[in-house]
């Protein structure tokens, strides 16, 4: 016999057996419930009405059986709300796994973690009042009263084979938007779109799908660390690339070539992460030929293309592709937030083929609820009225950002084209008493005072390299009010004594 509790438990009541008193039966089986651990501390006991009918026991019965287990100290009566499972047990036993039997053994087992210690991403904490991690969208201006009517809309009129498996690539409504808005904003056109949970998964798959352990990645020497971990993970050994003023130099990406192994070339051409530099045409050609010539693709991460402000942005390496070398990559993190989790990939079918079965191994496909949504935003025009004004806005931070830098000699920079951070150079300090004298050491100052800013040696392939001068400072995650108290504070810790 089976009774179920509210909230949903299920117990089974043992076969009534006529030499034992029902009400007894009934207390022992909610002991064996409590002692197990299915039902915890506080928990409500199923009322008397609903497990009378549940066993087709007497109410009486059941009284009578609640009336034990609390004089016995199980449960607690409460007026008005009922029978609970008392806060103190009488054993402390609902929190501890069962141990039932001598040769059972408490301790937890010991996995073996073949995959175990890998380099893991890491990304800024959100926990600091004032975070300048660069590449942070505001998350207050998301417009979510709008984006909800999108999702309702959905969940009003679910289309039911999309909530089931299948449709790896993205939602057609979604896929459909996507390619509208690539080939409108980025003339990239007859590409296979696949839809991801974010650039992360697209950086994953692409260094499961193409890399194995030996291969080399080329990547410029100061790096997007995420992308450098997802590659790693696939057993690949990255090679650093040296950058100047114009981006990743194609004299050092050819001498790295010529040693042999490299399999992929990885870029973030538009606004180098985290210089901001960006990769100029004759660059992006020179680098383009050697990865015709040697047949390396080349992922084009993209990840914050709708934010450029002196011109129109170049238009991605992906539009100039007549080898079919480049593997699109983009993300909405930044015009929304991450955790919507929405990253696009933009690749030859071949290649869309082989992701979309791949992730059918790892997640199927990406919350069909977001992707709905997110197609009706962008097909009703709120995404491109909020991108007006977000694009607007950054634009806006950017200038108030040089603007209160430049009250102080102990910062240099070269102004971005685009983007949502500056790469500052800290110079001259003032105060030759300041014990900051990297810019490792001021972040890790400033962090005292409620201040997240990100250093050089974070963005360094090898620890080995000795850069330490440089903090990238996010202008678009605060308003501009907070930007200048953050810079005061910053600035603060970069030259007082103490
Ligand atoms: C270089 C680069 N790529 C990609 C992303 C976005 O990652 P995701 O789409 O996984 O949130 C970021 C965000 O910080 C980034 O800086």
């Amino acid at each position: 016999m089976e009774f179920i509790s509210r909230p949903v438990k299920i117990f089974t009541l043992p076969k009534i057996d006529s030499s034992q008193a029902k009400y007894l039966q009934l207390a022992e089986t909610i002991r064996a419930a409590i002692k197990q651990g299915q039902l915890k501390a506080g928990d409500p006991l199923p009322s008397v009405t609903s497990l009378s009918q549940d066993l087709r026991l007497n109410r009486h019965t059941i009284m009578k059986s609640f009336a034990e287990l609390v004089a016995e100290g199980w449960v607690e009566s409460i007026q008005r709300v009922g029978y609970k499972v008392v806060a103190n047990l009488p054993i402390e036993n609902s929190r501890r796994p069962v141990v039932r039997n001598q040769t059972d053994s408490p301790t937890p087992i010991g996995y073996r973690l073949v995959r175990a210690g890998m380099p893991l991403p890491t990304y800024p904490a959100n926990n600091f009042e004032y975070n300048f991690s660069g590449g942070q969208a505001d998350v207050s201006l998301f417009p979510f009263d709008e984006f909800k009517k999108c999702m309702s809309e959905f969940l009003s009129r679910p289309k039911i084979a999309q909530l089931s498996y299948g449709e790896s690539a993205g939602t057609p409504e979604l896929l459909e938007q996507v390619e509208i808005y690539l080939r409108k904003s980025r003339a990239i056109t007859n590409r296979e779109i696949v839809i991801t949970n974010g650039s992360q998964e697209a950086l994953f798959i692409v260094a499961q799908l193409l890399l194995k352990s030996g291969d080399k990645v080329a990547v410029d020497a100061l790096g997007y660390p995420p992308a450098m971990s997802a590659f790693r993970s696939a057993g690949a050994e990255l090679v650093a690339v040296n950058q100047d003023a114009h981006g990743m130099c194609p004299v050092d990406l050819e001498s790295q070539i010529s040693k042999g192994d490299v399999r992929l070339i990885y870029l973030t051409p538009l606004h180098q992460y985290p210089t901001t530099i960006t990769l100029t045409v004759s660059r992006r050609m020179a680098i383009y030929q050697l990865a015709a010539q040697h047949q390396i693709p080349i992922v084009e991460d993209d990840y914050d293309h709708e934010f450029h402000y002196r011109c129109q942005p170049l238009a991605p390496m992906a539009t100039q592709d007549p080898k079919q070398l480049v593997i699109y990559i983009s993300t909405f993190s930044k015009i929304m937030f991450p955790g919507a989790r929405i990253g696009i990939m933009a690749v030859t079918k071949e290649l869309a083929k082989a992701i979309t079965e791949y992730r059918l191994l790892i997640c199927h496909k990406s919350n069909v609820l977001m992707q709905s949504a997110l197609a009706k935003w962008m097909e009703n025009g709120g995404f491109e009225r909020h991108l007006r004004r977000t694009t607007r806005l950054n634009l806006q931070r950017r200038d108030h950002a040089i603007a209160v830098l430049k009250n102080y000699p102990c910062f240099e920079f070269v102004i971005p084209d685009g983007g949502m951070a500056l790469w500052v150079r800290l110079t001259n300090n003032p105060n030759p008493s300041s014990r900051v004298s990297s810019a490792e050491q001021l972040a890790k100052k400033c962090q005292l005072v409620g201040v997240y800013v990100q250093h050089e040696r974070q963005f360094q392939l090898h620890t080995q390299f000795n850069g330490d001068n440089f903090i990238r400072l996010g202008f678009a995650g605060m308003s501009e009010k907070k930007f200048a108290a953050g810079i005061k504070l910053l600035v603060e810790c970069l030259q007082s004594s103490h």
